[in-house]
């Protein structure tokens, strides 16, 4: 083979490109657990926070949400609901807890909207309790505006959607205290006006009866 000029130089080319290829893979070679040159290190290296442990990002601790909080801590924006998932705490609740939401139209519409995503397939668009789920259920829903659910009071509301009862579940995990209570709102639409002196009327005669029937034995 004769040497020129051309073949000297393709010669050269290839011996420094292999020169190249050869560099990388000794850079390669220096630590086993190096990923070699990193062009864009952010994806290499995510901030991937550890499980059951604290990890840092930028320097800062980054506690972990597997940790149970601190005893007696409560968390930032959370109020706790103060009553227990009992007949008294139930009792209590419709006695002393009052709605912290003002009415309005607004917070209506909220209500109403909330009632249609998580309510409604159970208490029917009514409240009269024939949602398409309501009716398949062993025991239907109450109707809103009739029996013991027509004046039950605003905190008992609150703490049935908060704890759940009978056949409806817990609400608490999926709704805000916020939405609780624009529910209550809504619900209480649907209640309708209250009846407070036509329950003290249908009392009053069911009591007469009694002191009548007592007297005649
Ligand atoms: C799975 C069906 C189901 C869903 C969903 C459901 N409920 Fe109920 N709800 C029931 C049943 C059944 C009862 C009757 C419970 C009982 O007294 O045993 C009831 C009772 C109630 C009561 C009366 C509670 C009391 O203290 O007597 C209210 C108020 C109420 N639901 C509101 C709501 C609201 C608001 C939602 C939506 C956030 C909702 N429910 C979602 C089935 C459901």
């Amino acid at each position: 083979m004769k040497l020129n000029y051309n073949t000297i130089k393709t010669a050269s080319i290839i011996g420094l490109v292999l020169l190249i290829i050869c560099g990388f893979m000794l850079n390669g070679k220096k630590d086993e657990n190096s990923p070699g040159v990193e062009f864009m290190p952010d994806m290499y290296r995510s901030p991937s926070i550890e499980v059951y442990g604290t990890s840092s990002l930028n320097g800062d601790e980054i506690y972990s949400s597997q940790f149970l909080p601190v005893k007696g801590t409560i968390a930032r924006g959370h109020m706790p609901y103060a009553y227990p998932n009992t007949d008294a705490g139930y009792a209590d609740a419709g006695l002393y807890l009052k709605n912290p939401i003002a009415l309005s139209d607004k917070v209506l519409k909220e209500g109403e909207k909330l009632f249609t995503q998580n309510c409604v397939h159970c208490h029917g668009a009514t409240g009269a309790g024939d949602g398409k789920v309501g009716v398949k259920l062993p025991g239907p829903p109450p109707a809103y505006n009739s029996g013991a659910t027509k004046n039950l009071p605003e905190g008992k509301i609150f703490h049935s959607i908060t704890y759940g009862k009978g056949l409806m579940g817990n609400h608490a995990s999926i709704l805000s205290t916020e939405e609780r209570w624009k529910l209550v709102h809504y619900v209480q639409k649907l209640q309708g006006p209250a009846v407070v002196a036509a329950a003290d009327s249908t009392k009053a005669p069911a009591v007469a009866e009694v002191k009548k029937e007592e007297k005649t034995k």
